[in-house]
């Protein structure tokens, strides 16, 4: 482990009472909805990592492509001395594109709100590129949050990928895109990955894979809804549901019960209809004008767009106007 850096278990800012609250809020309200946020446990994140894996799903492999495509490109524009700070850092496998590819990036803040899994993808790129200094964060980098006083200083590079951004509610998006330019400072670049309008089969593969491990990673919020908070949801009578919304231009995620049920949580009485839904997730799909309004509306001027030959994915480079 390198000496200069500050790699410990990190805390984690969610509590089980935010969560507790957050649920029983999205169960009582009409239609029912949850966080997509709450995905991502142990359990969530090691779901969503093999989601990335699967044939169908394709924008971790556009995305990936054109990260290694144009990383010494993208790596020319940082800073001396640079912070690479990324917003829900997962794995960290796409960081470590531009980590390698840019010998001026010094420190690297994963930002995620799994803290297990920071804690252990941060260790292990800790080993594989000694030359950076980690300092893991554990929040919900929706919330305002201080960056680590070892990075204060430093010119910032910000990096969200995965197209995260589309999981926003468009006002959502634009106020995380301001917050993101309040943490990282003036002349800070941005980084983001936008997932592309395209054909609707290809999007309707990509939510309903064969294998099924979409709809666990879906029905894994119940269980954990169960695990940490004690409720009874028959996992077995909800099924995943994902769908195009054409005027909306986003992937709509739903888990619909299979019959007329009860639900016990914390000593209330959820009742669903047959058929009825929980909405968990929207992902918004954008094209490259849309998603450069969306920049400039946040505060941020787009210096470079990145896209495949299928103009399946968008890799954005941003500079704070
Ligand atoms: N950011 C990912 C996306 O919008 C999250 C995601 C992929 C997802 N598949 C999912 C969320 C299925 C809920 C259900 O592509």
């Amino acid at each position: 482990m390198s000496t200069r850096s500050a790699l410990r278990a990190p805390r984690p800012t969610e509590t089980a009472k935010d969560f507790a609250a957050d649920v029983i809020d999205g169960l009582t309200a009409k239609p029912k909805y949850l966080r997509p946020k709450y995905f991502y446990d142990l359990t969530g994140s090691g779901l969503f990592d093999r989601i990335t894996t699967l044939p169908e799903y394709y924008p971790t492999r556009s995305e990936l492509g054109l990260l290694t495509k144009h990383a010494p490109e993208i790596a020319s524009l940082f800073p001396q001395a640079s912070a690479l700070v990324e917003f829900g850092s997962g794995s960290s496998r796409k960081a470590r594109i531009l980590l390698r590819a840019a010998a001026s990036v010094e420190a690297y803040v994963p930002v995620d709100i799994s803290a297990q899994f920071l804690g252990g993808e941060a260790a292990k790129l800790e080993r594989d590129i000694p030359r950076v200094a980690i300092y893991p964060v554990a929040t919900d980098f929706t919330k305002p949050f201080e960056l680590p006083a070892a990075v204060r200083g430093r010119p910032c590079v910000g990096f969200f990928p995965g197209s995260t951004i589309g999981n926003f509610e468009p006002h959502e998006a634009t106020d995380l895109l301001r917050l993101a330019a309040q943490i990282l400072g003036p002349d800070a670049l941005f980084i983001i990955g936008a997932d592309l309008v395209k054909d609707r089969n290809v999007l309707h593969a990509a939510y309903n894979d064969a294998a099924g491990v979409t709809a666990k990673f879906n029905l894994n919020l119940l269980a954990r809804i169960n695990r940490e908070l004690g409720a009874d949801f028959n996992l077995g009578a909800f099924e995943h549901h994902a769908c195009y919304n054409q005027e909306r231009s986003r992937i709509e995620v739903y888990l619909a019960s299979r019959k007329r049920q009860k639900v016990r949580l914390l000593g209330k009485t959820f009742e669903f209809r047959a058929g009825e839904t929980i909405h968990t997730e929207n992902s918004y799909k954008f094209t490259l004008k849309s998603f450069s309004a969306l920049a400039r509306g946040a505060g941020w001027a787009p210096v470079a767009v990145y896209t495949d030959a299928d103009h399946y994915f968008s890799v954005n480079v941003l500079k704070q106007k």
